[in-house]
């Protein structure tokens, strides 16, 4: 049987930390990458619409895109404090500089990166995304990828993900982990 990797103890207490642009899958391949270490799974964006009571897009729309950058510093600052876990921060977390620092202080970060057809691909599926609202989306991921991936490119780990199954990128930032001395070696199959 394969033997399944363990976090603990080359992780230490520092969480591993998901960022990225929308629709690359930071929560389906954080999920299965939790289950994998044995360690909890937190959705950064669930965490702030059961602080505030209503979904992401409602705080956009009712309150503005500046009172969510607000929330979500705060619930990632909060959730960073707490045990380690894998969290899957929404696409605009790691642009913000305070909520940067405090992943680097206690997190290892893995930047999930793709290509723009790839996220369009992905994205195209479902329209609950508000800052993809525009007449143009396609130019508004470009733009979005020219404007974040140089911060995005300061993570930890870069991992791509390709068209295939998500199980693939779960394997690589397993692997990746281990490079980085963040998980024994000796546990990869
Ligand atoms: C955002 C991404 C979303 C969500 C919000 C803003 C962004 O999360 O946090 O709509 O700024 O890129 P996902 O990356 O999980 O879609």
């Amino acid at each position: 049987m394969e033997q399944e990797p363990h976090a603990a103890p080359a992780l230490g207490d520092r969480t591993i930390v998901l960022v990225g642009l929308m629709g690359v899958g930071k929560t389906t391949v954080g999920r299965r990458l939790a289950h994998l270490l044995h360690l909890p799974f937190v959705d950064a964006d669930h965490a702030i619409e059961e602080a505030a009571g209503c979904s992401v897009s409602e705080i956009f729309a009712r309150f503005g895109e500046p009172a969510f950058r607000d929330g979500e510093r705060k619930v990632i600052a909060r959730l960073l404090d707490g045990p380690r876990h894998v969290l899957a921060t929404g696409g605009g977390a790691y642009m913000d500089l305070r909520t940067r620092a405090a992943i680097k202080a206690r997190g290892i970060s893995v930047w999930l990166r793709a290509d723009l057809d790839l996220l369009m691909d992905r994205v195209g599926r479902k329209g609950h995304r508000p800052l993809l609202q525009t007449g143009d989306p396609r130019a508004t991921m470009e733009r979005l990828i020219a404007e974040r991936y140089p911060v995005y490119a300061e993570a930890d780990i870069v991992v791509d993900s390709r068209d295939g199954p998500h199980d693939r990128v779960v394997r690589a930032i397993i692997h990746a982990l281990e490079e980085y001395g963040a998980l024994p070696r000796e546990r990869l199959p």
